[in-house]
């Protein structure tokens, strides 16, 4: 293989850029040429290619979003969208694809590759975590320690006020990070997609808490929460029981900064495993971390397994709020 593309699609999660540099230079290591496609999904099926070398890369690792950019790109789930992408790819001559992003990403590319025989490896970049086949995507930890930051300097301003927050974070189908930054933050209550959030009890452990001397509350909703999120378990308890509280909705600041060191790695990894994968004609794959080992797992069971939450980390909160 000597001619290989890099894109990045879907939401943009820190650590992209060092898993797009990975990619470039373990390349170029291998005396392959790289070539860059812009806007993901999007830039393939526009002709929007740029070559890239080790220079196009310097001084990126420590930067947030992603230097290629990234969309979320309709006219991709078209056949006429994918034919024009397989157009681009015969004219640059394009051998293999190394797709960086989350499940839309890797759907996206086991629609290409039952178009046409390019061989494409997948490095599973989001801040969700939703992904299966990996401990970690590229991204999560950043983002949970951006969550947590904000959480503690809540939690400063609630203590002084007596007041309890119901902060909303990211997680549009799952409760990685939302678990995480309420143990982390000692949230008193986390409401997670994966779990039915009782209210009544949640009412329940406040009063205990009053009656204890408790008189500052954090509770953490995943936005895919089945409540509804933070605004709506806000409005529920003052309606139910007439609490006052404040709500902070996190949103995208959560996906925005420079890397940890912990992404920066694992995006370093994957995105060097994913062309050596390429160099050894595998495909259809997507590279994680388990365990400190990088494995390959088949796209088809990245999008449809489930990765569950920790059962032990799920009573944390309960235990120790
Ligand atoms: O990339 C994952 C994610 O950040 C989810 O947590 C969130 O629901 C979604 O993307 C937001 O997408 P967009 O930036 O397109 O509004």
């Amino acid at each position: 293989m000597e001619r290989i593309a890099v894109f990045t699609s879907g939401g943009d999660a820190p650590g992209m850029n060092a898993c797009i540099r990975a990619v470039v230079r373990t390349a170029i290591k291998l005396d392959m040429t790289v070539l860059g496609v812009r806007k993901g999904y999007t830039g393939l099926c526009n002709d929007d290619i740029i070559p890239m070398n080790s220079r196009s890369v310097s001084n990126t690792i420590q930067h947030g979003g992603t230097i290629l950019e990234t969309s979320r790109c309709a006219e991709f789930h078209t056949k006429e969208g994918r034919a024009r992408a397989i157009a681009v790819m015969k004219k640059y001559g394009i051998e293999g694809l190394v797709a960086i992003g989350g499940d839309g990403t890797f759907r996206g590319a086991q629609a290409l590759m039952k178009e046409c025989d390019v061989p494409v490896i997948g490095c599973p970049g989001t801040i969700d975590n939703d992904l299966f086949g990996t401990d970690a995507t590229i991204g999560y930890d950043t983002a949970v320690n951006t969550a947590l930051e904000a959480i503690d300097r809540i939690r400063d301003t609630a203590t002084a006020m007596e007041r309890l927050f119901i902060i909303e974070v990211m997680g549009r189908h799952v409760g990685f990070i939302a678990l995480q930054v309420a143990i982390a933050g000692g949230a008193e209550w986390v409401l997670l997609p994966e779990t039915a959030s009782d209210i009544e009890a949640f009412y329940d452990r406040l009063e205990q808490g009053f009656r204890a001397g408790k008189r500052t509350n954090i509770v953490v909703v995943a936005e895919g929460d089945e409540t509804g999120g933070a605004g709506k378990v806000a409005e529920s308890l003052e309606k139910l029981y007439g609490i006052q509280s404040r709500v902070t909705v996190l949103g995208h600041i959560q996906r925005g900064g420079s890397p940890s060191a912990r992404d920066r790695v694992l995006a370093s990894k994957l995105g060097a495993a994913a062309v050596l994968a390429l160099r050894d004609g595998k495909s259809g794959l997507s590279a994680g971390e388990i365990g400190g080992e990088v494995v390959f797992t088949p796209f088809d069971e990245v999008v449809s397994k489930r990765k569950p939450l920790n059962s032990f980390e799920l009573e944390l909160t309960d235990r120790l709020s």
